[in-house]
């Protein structure tokens, strides 16, 4: 069968690359390290390892596997699984249509902090105030996100191949190359701080890798789990169409097992660098109570460290944000794909005129995120009891409460109405061997339905409720 649209990746290299674009963003950056020094270090490592090779293969193949047998994005893909659900697709699909409004805005920040170091201003970026200053500033972060948003809209606009394809091509490999450069330089860090202890980059390490089960209990040990879960849930980008969308430009001949382990490897590799990088170096400057999460941690803990590096914290700097820009582009692509995709199908345009539009709306979008923190700045509760500005509820609502409710019922749809032989035999469409077929079957059916649920109620804040 032709993909759709005529559409297509060129082969398995290219597909698992612009898919592990996807998958490694920000969240490998900025929450695996954070997740990994609160939760026990090389205890979370073991569970996240585990649950990757488990629960996140199994959202992982379900996604793919719909996509390329269907040839279609979520919307009409979950129409042709069964009429009725529908509703999942469309569901599905609002997942990118938030996330686009805001992702836009992150990679304008660190395309921001690109330049400030680019251009010797690293030191200023360490200064208290700095970020918080550049955020609630209205001009710079609407320009950034806006250089941003059309970077990402150019690529897309290029189309499956020589625009997604081309550029993952390219920037992933380097990126690996930059991250793991970094990770091996912050292991030789030393430094004396105030009171003359000598700390290094080895012993951050040890601190990383060695499992911490000091006084565990069992609900700290649930909340490592949960962690885990949520984590590599947003990490993979399961449950929210893009690797549905991916999976539908996928040629019938590629070995979608090795590429589902192909792409798992990557992000999981990347994530453990992330950690080997940050971790050792918040280690050595400012002890892991400077281990922030999120912006605070990108923004402000990396250039004081990088400031306490001296000379080459410029470097370390340049080659670090880069790096972030990379990760954050390669993800934005394919969550304004996931929208471009649908919408051509949805109302048969082509390509060109449906990024062009979406790319408009968008700019517009993300300026108005953007001012958030300044021009249009609200202080909104979440249930989780923390409040937020505009780009903390469209992450609320995407993350925490769409994509475990949209996991939950595609388990339920695959697991108990279509059966998981359905994507069974796309598995082993062309002879391929699916390794896994019995642990998939058993997770889809029984285990990660129970678990999305649960995550569920922990995001929503109802699981400590119902605790209490
Ligand atoms: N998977 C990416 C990360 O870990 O940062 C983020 C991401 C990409 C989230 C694409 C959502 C998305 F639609």
């Amino acid at each position: 069968m032709e993909t759709k649209n005529g559409s297509s990746f060129s082969g398995q290299i290219g597909f698992v690359l612009a898919a592990a674009g996807s998958a490694v963003g920000v969240g490998n950056l900025w929450r695996f390290p954070y997740l990994a020094a609160k939760d026990g270090g090389g205890l979370f490592l073991l569970v996240y390892l585990i649950l990757i090779l488990t629960f996140g293969f199994t959202l992982l193949t379900s996604d793919i596997a719909i996509g390329r047998k269907t040839k279609k994005s979520a919307i009409f893909a979950y129409e042709i699984m069964r009429e009725k659900w529908r509703f999942l697709g469309i569901l599905t699909f609002f997942v990118p249509v938030l996330i686009m409004t805001y992702y836009a805005v992150i990679g304008g920040w660190i395309t921001k902090y690109f330049i400030v170091f680019i251009t010797g201003q690293g030191r200023l970026a360490a200064s208290d105030g700095y970020f918080t200053q550049f955020i609630t500033s209205a001009q710079a972060p609407v320009f950034f996100s806006m250089f941003f948003m059309i970077l990402t809209a150019f690529i897309v606009y290029n189309g499956v191949e020589s625009g997604i394809e081309k550029c993952s091509k390219i920037v992933m490999p380097i990126l690996l190359v930059m991250i793991v450069a970094i990770a091996v330089y912050s292991l030789t860090l030393t430094h004396t701080d105030g009171q003359g202890h000598l700390r290094t980059g080895i012993e951050g390490l040890q601190f990383y890798l060695t499992p911490n089960l000091e006084g565990l209990t069992l609900s700290q040990f649930m909340q490592v789990l949960l962690d885990a879960m949520s984590q590599l849930f947003f990490s993979l980008s399961v449950s929210m169409g893009i690797m549905i969308t991916y999976g539908s430009y996928v040629k019938d001949d590629v070995d979608l097992n090795q590429a589902v382990g192909q792409i798992e490897v990557f992000d999981t590799l990347v994530a453990f660098l992330a950690g080997m990088m940050i971790i050792p170096s918040i280690y050595v400057f400012s002890g892991m109570e400077g281990m922030g999460s999120g912006p605070s941690l990108m923004f402000i803990s990396l250039p004081k460290v990088f400031d306490a590096m001296g000379p080459i914290g410029t470097i370390v700097g340049i080659v670090f944000f880069l790096m972030a820009a990379f990760a954050a582009l390669t993800s934005c692509i394919s969550v304004l794909e996931s929208i471009v995709a649908n919408c051509m199908e949805l109302f048969h345009t082509t390509r060109k005129k449906t990024t062009v539009f979406l790319s408009l709306f968008y700019c517009a979008a993300s300026v108005v995120i953007a001012l958030g923190y300044s021009l249009f700045y609200v202080e909104i509760p979440l249930p989780t009891g923390n409040t937020g500005q505009f780009l903390d509820v469209m992450d609320y609502i995407s993350n925490s409460f769409m994509m475990p409710i949209i996991s939950l019922l595609s388990c339920i749809l695959i697991g108990w109405i279509v059966k998981p032989q359905w994507i069974i035999d796309e598995m082993e469409k062309s002879g391929h061997r699916f390794g896994r077929k019995k642990l998939y079957t058993v997770m889809i059916r029984y285990i990660a339905p129970v678990m999305m649920f649960i995550l569920f109620l922990e995001s929503t804040g109802l699981l400590e409720r119902i605790l209490e």
